[in-house]
């Protein structure tokens, strides 16, 4: 079945207004079918998970369908899903429960790639007792990690890396990483967020031990996403309150869920599926799915590379073999913030920044403020892309 773009962005109604949206990478447009899940769960009458009363039991239903939607969209255990407030919340508390382990001696590897929530929650904990930190550093040209076993050793004991640059689109090969992490007898942690929006995960596959992503990248609600094996998680002890449950996952996620956030993720998944197939299982159906977004994705990129590519005085960063369709690129005599305020004006959302990858940013020379970025999703037309290559042209002349 083949992606319906006009069907898929009927189902938003942000587009009514005519905005392109290419600031996906940031955060996706919600579909109906979501914003409606969140607001209905509110409206039927939610308690605290229990057994006991027709609320308790919503709310418990609301929490295992959820984990059941994730390790649909992710192929990994539901048993193994933990919900956080953001990525970033739970790769901290993760990395502080982790770093108990660790002493010195031991090495921690990241990368100059990844954005700030794979880096500094593993530098801090590393350096909070004593172990070193290894970097696996970025070709500046390419936009490739430069990874050499040699990073690694016998006393690694985590290597984080992104599934997905946001900032340029690499899409390293976690494959190869996770085979020489795994190895030197290290974890491998994989930060998806960029990722997950746009191709199949298989977390197993990948070979990542732990999984990050971040439902508000793909049409949910704004909260974020751990998934492990379970029997790993049983190995972390995480720092918890003495009456709260010692079970895994719920010993991650700290406070009461956010019941409603959490039927809304479920709606995304569901939505994610339903995309471009009609498989039985929900499984099936959000690979086939995903597989047509890379496909349609990859087509409408190669069309905005090579605009972006003809326009006089534009400069694109980084052209890694494998990516995302996100293009960050700089218009010649204007500053980021300019082009960005620019395209505001015509009604086309492309952000200027470091996004947060702000290791790559640096390395590219692109210090704090970074440069122009636009993301496609799957409910870009081909008009948006012409839109914003016509104004990124009005901004360059
Ligand atoms: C690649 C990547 N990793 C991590 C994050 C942080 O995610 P969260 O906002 O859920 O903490 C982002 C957010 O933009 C991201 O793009």
């Amino acid at each position: 079945m083949d992606l319906d773009v006009e069907r898929v962005r009927a189902c938003f109604p942000a587009l009514k207004d005519g905005t392109a949206f290419f600031d996906g990478p940031g955060g996706s447009q919600v579909p109906r079918q979501v914003a409606h899940a969140v607001a209905s769960t509110m409206g039927a009458g939610l308690s605290n998970r229990g057994t006991v009363t027709r609320t308790e039991r919503r709310a418990d239903e609301v929490v295992l369908g959820a984990r059941a939607a994730v390790a649909d969209l992710l192929g990994c255990d539901a048993g193994g899903v933990v919900f956080g407030r953001s990525m970033t919340q739970l790769t901290y508390d993760l990395a502080r429960s982790l770093a108990r382990r660790w002493g010195p001696g031991d090495e921690v590897v990241v990368t100059r790639l990844d954005h700030d929530a794979d880096i500094r929650p593993w530098v801090t904990a590393a350096e909070a007792v004593g172990a070193t930190v290894r970097w696996v550093e970025l070709d500046t040209g390419t936009g490739e990690l430069v990874f050499d076993r040699a990073v690694l050793s016998g006393r690694t004991r985590l290597v984080a890396v992104t599934g997905a640059s946001n900032l340029l689109g690499t899409r390293p090969d976690v494959a190869a990483i996770a085979a020489a992490a795994h190895d030197a007898g290290a974890l491998l942690f994989v930060d998806g967020v960029h990722l997950t929006p746009h191709a199949p995960v298989d977390v197993a596959g990948l070979g990542a031990d732990f999984f990050a992503c971040s439902p508000y990248k793909f049409f949910g609600p704004h909260l974020g996403v751990l998934a492990a094996a379970p029997a790993l998680l049983e190995t972390v002890h995480p720092d918890k309150l003495l009456p709260s449950t010692d079970a895994v996952p719920e010993r991650f996620e700290l406070g009461t869920l956010p019941y409603e956030l959490l039927a809304g993720t479920t709606a995304a998944v569901d939505f994610v599926g339903s995309l471009a197939s009609d498989a039985e299982d929900r499984r099936s159906r959000v690979v086939e799915s995903m597989r047509q977004v890379e496909r349609r994705e990859e087509r409408l990129f190669e069309r905005l590379l090579a605009g972006l590519d003809a326009i006089d005085g534009v400069t694109r960063f980084g052209r890694p073999a494998r990516r995302t369709p996100t293009v960050l690129f700089a218009v010649a005599g204007r500053t980021g913030a300019e082009v960005h305020q620019h395209l505001a004006t015509r009604g086309v959302n492309a952000p200027a920044g470091s996004f947060y990858a702000l290791e790559a940013s640096r390395a590219l020379g692109l210090g704090d403020t970074g440069a122009v970025r636009a993301g496609l999703a799957p409910y870009t037309s081909d008009e948006d892309v012409e839109r914003l290559l016509a104004v990124v042209a009005e901004a360059a002349e």
